[in-house]
């Protein structure tokens, strides 16, 4: 198969993880006979950095020119960057958030499982870790407070600050059934997400959603609220098979679940629309603590690669390849800095690349 992927290595370790990202494309293009066209573009502090904007026309179009995008993270120092004491739409995220709403990405999955190998690096009680857990957040991504009416004002002489957030049903509707539709080829079970003790838009999310699982029947729905998921998800993870929720829900949430599966530095997304054209990123941001030194974990963003080969071009096969390679690593105890224990070997971004590209051969 020939597929055009848009590189977006970003800011920060952004550009380490993507390089590696980008050797397991490469290592699977020559296996399987593919031809993957790689073509960079700029998105974040350094799109800034080059053309005053998060985001150009021109590197919008060729990401909507491919097939598939994947991206490292965008961002810096979030408080004390260079970035950060400018308009909301001059910032890095803002580039982001653009691509997410210009390709019409509303659906963001988080797969977040515990790796049997990985239960020491899980925080939690043993018991708990011992059990496992294999959960997908389905996060509504181009609605909620991100996108809604912001500004700051004067208000009698008080200063002020406003965001709305907004969902219409329709919204709410398209993502519901995302999840209803994963559910049905997993465990059946979607827990909800709201808060519909105190939000309008959470008494409308909980309506829709209970009218798109009249459509499957053989799917259970659950309501929870959020502080209550927040809670539960650490109590006990693995009652979690699907949790659909709305877009900063979903973002708190799926930082809390990536630390359980051991870290932030494992968990990958994939962000859909109707087409076939999806985003691939790891769910964490650009690290500056640790950007530039080669410690990052890399396994986020070449799962989220993995993810690309199956959503966008529906490559099973090499899917579950990167998957088991992954898996294969982790058995055969090598570890980055975030997820190591005792008694594991510790290997650098680069060199974590290299292990993966031999258990892929
Ligand atoms: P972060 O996810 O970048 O980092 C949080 C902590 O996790 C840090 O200690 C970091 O070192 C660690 N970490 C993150 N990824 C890691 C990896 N792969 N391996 C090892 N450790 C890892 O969150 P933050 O510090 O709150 O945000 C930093 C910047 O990233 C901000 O500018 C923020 O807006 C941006 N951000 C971007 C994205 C994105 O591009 N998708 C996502 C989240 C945050
Ligand atoms: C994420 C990030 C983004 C979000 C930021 C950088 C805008 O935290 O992808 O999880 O909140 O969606
Ligand atoms: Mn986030």
């Amino acid at each position: 198969m020939k597929a055009k992927i848009t590189l977006i290595p970003g800011d920060g370790i952004g550009p380490e993880i993507v390089r590696e990202a980008k050797r397991v494309l490469e290592s699977i293009a020559k296996k399987y006979d593919h031809e993957f066209i790689f073509t960079d573009i700029d998105m974040g502090g350094c799109s800034i950095d080059k053309y005053g904007v998060p985001l150009t026309d021109e590197a919008i179009e060729i990401a909507k020119n491919s097939d598939a995008i994947l991206l490292g993270a965008v961002g810096g120092n979030v408080g004390n960057s260079k970035w950060y004491n400018v308009a909301p739409n001059l910032r890095p995220e803002a580039g982001l958030l653009k691509i997410r709403k210009e390709l019409g990405l509303f659906a963001n999955l988080r797969p977040a499982l515990l790796y049997k190998e990985l239960a020491g690096a899980c925080p939690l009680k043993t018991e708990i870790s011992e059990a496992g857990f294999d959960m997908v957040i389905v996060r509504e991504l181009t609605g909620g407070l991100y996108f809604g009416e912001r500004y700051t004002k004067e208000v009698d002489g008080i200063k002020t600050a406003v965001d709305t957030l907004v969902y219409n049903e329709n919204e709410i509707r398209r993502v519901a059934k995302v999840a209803f539709d994963i559910a049905t080829k997993r465990r059946k079970k979607v827990i909800s997400v709201d808060k519909a003790n105190v939000l309008d838009s959470s008494r409308l999310w909980r309506s829709v959603v209970e009218e798109v699982a009249k459509d499957y029947p053989d799917v259970t729905l659950e309501h929870m609220l959020v502080d209550n998921a927040a809670m539960q998800l650490v109590m006990n993870p693995g009652q979690f098979d699907v949790m659909l929720t709305e877009n900063m829900f979903g973002d708190i949430l799926s930082d809390e679940a990536s630390m359980i599966t051991g870290s932030i530095g494992m968990l990958p997304s994939a962000s859909l629309n109707e087409s076939k054209l999806g985003l691939y990123e790891p769910s964490h941001g650009s690290a500056p603590d640790i950007a530039g030194k080669n410690i990052a974990n890399p396994l986020a963003t070449i799962l989220s690669a993995s993810m690309l080969l199956k959503y966008s071009l529906g490559l099973d096969k090499e899917t579950s390849d990167i998957e088991n390679a992954v898996e294969k690593v982790l058995k055969n105890n090598f570890r980055t800095a975030d997820i190591y224990t005792q008694g594991m070997q510790k290997l650098s971004t680069s060199q974590m690349g290299d292990k993966v590209l031999e258990y892929l051969k």
